[in-house]
């Protein structure tokens, strides 16, 4: 993997950039779109490819692992070949999913128990067994196992557990070199910061993960229901560490506002449900502001679903009917807002970039918080 620092932002940490791997060529700052379980819901690949048009997009270990199964994804010839993607892919390690579980789980050293949301059944991960499924998967980009602590979380447990994600990172990278890539293309690791919402863990994770010298850096156990201007405080503090030739991740953040002022900070990619779980529930996010489309004012609404938007669906469609479908309860509903709020996320991050390139993204950027922050 290689990524070239194109331009950065004379008012800003904003930078604009390209990561190349053996699947393409990426684009940053880039999003993410989720595909949980091998499908970005709703979306059949073909409409993602030509009317969305990331780059790349995400996978989970967890799910993944537990359902079609490694051994599937395997006999497949990986990910890629399964799902009929072949563009990037990034695969999270599980650390938060399994975080998710919390009463269905126990953390130890050794690794973390935890019971199936599917059938009962109890796995164990590990940093070394979480490597090799990685692996097998096949994901362009693969991540670390780590613990994602929750929020509020005590400074103690916090300190404990920060340290127990750099042995475990420590475990990750030891047994990489261990197991080969298995479908002929490279794998890039990246390791996460964790830290809680303590400046000096922050620092102290930050600096760990950037001596292991991976080629990309991540930072996690953000967006767990801290406030904003927390999350932006421990972003400022770990990105003024970070390499600034290594691309940044910052996990699942989070909404367009959150994506803007982490761009600002030097964040290079996101991923997050957000713009797909919202969508299935009638949330549309526009360049105005959001729109809840179940709403009655819409009824009569004949107007383009957003008349700015880029896919096909913002155009060829009305409020009204969309908010139709949702009324009805019908699957087409849900399809529909979930192209909407994809589009819009995508061309939300191609939009930052070309400002990045052209040099004025800070006021771009300081303009769009406004309007985005708007009910409609
Ligand atoms: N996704 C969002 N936050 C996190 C995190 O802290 N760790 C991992 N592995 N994935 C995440």
């Amino acid at each position: 993997m290689k990524f070239d620092l194109l331009k950065k932002d004379p008012l800003s940490k904003a930078r604009a950039g390209s990561i190349t791997t053996d699947h393409g060529v990426i684009e940053t700052p880039i999003f993410m779109p989720v595909g949980t379980v091998a499908s970005v819901k709703g979306v059949h690949q073909r409409e993602l490819k030509e009317d969305i048009n990331p780059d790349i997009i995400l996978g989970n270990t967890y799910h993944l692992y537990l359902r079609p199964q490694t051994e599937i994804l395997e006999k497949a010839g990986g990910l890629h070949k399964f799902m009929n993607w072949d563009r990037n892919i990034l695969t999270d390690s599980g650390g938060y999913q399994v975080y998710s579980l919390s009463a269905n789980r126990k953390i130890k050293e050794e690794g973390v128990k935890f019971k199936s949301h599917i059938d009962g059944s109890y796995h164990f991960f590990t940093p070394e067994n979480v490597m090799e499924i990685q692996r097998t998967i096949g994901a362009d980009i693969i991540m670390a196992f780590d613990e994602c602590t929750p929020y509020p979380c005590d400074y103690n447990y916090a300190k404990r557990s920060m340290k127990m994600t750099h042995r475990w990172l420590d475990r990750c990278v030891t047994h990489l070199d261990k197991v080969p890539v298995k479908y002929g293309y490279d794998q890039a690791f990246f390791p996460i910061v964790q830290g809680s919402c303590y400046k000096d863990l922050r620092q102290q994770s930050a600096e760990y993960i950037a001596n292991t010298n991976q080629v990309g850096n991540a930072i996690g156990g953000l967006s767990v229901g801290e406030p904003a201007e927390e999350m932006y405080a421990m972003t400022e503090i770990v990105c003024e560490i970070l390499p600034e030739d290594k691309p940044r991740y910052l996990m699942g953040v989070g909404t367009p506002i959150n994506i803007l002022e982490n761009i600002a900070l030097g964040i290079d990619m996101f991923d997050c449900v957000m713009p797909t779980r919202n969508a299935r529930n009638g949330m549309l996010f526009t360049a105005n502001g959001t729109i809840n489309i179940k709403n009655k004012k819409w009824e009569a609404d004949f107007s383009p679903v957003d008349e700015m938007g880029i896919t096909f669906v913002d155009t060829e469609y009305t409020k009204a009917y969309l908010r139709h479908l949702f009324a009805a309860n019908e699957y087409l509903g849900k399809q529909i807002a979930t192209i909407h709020n994809l589009g819009f996320y995508m061309w939300l991050v191609r939009e930052a970039r070309k400002h990045i390139l052209a040099g004025d993204f800070k006021p771009w950027k300081e303009m769009m918080v406004k309007n985005m922050n708007q009910r409609l």
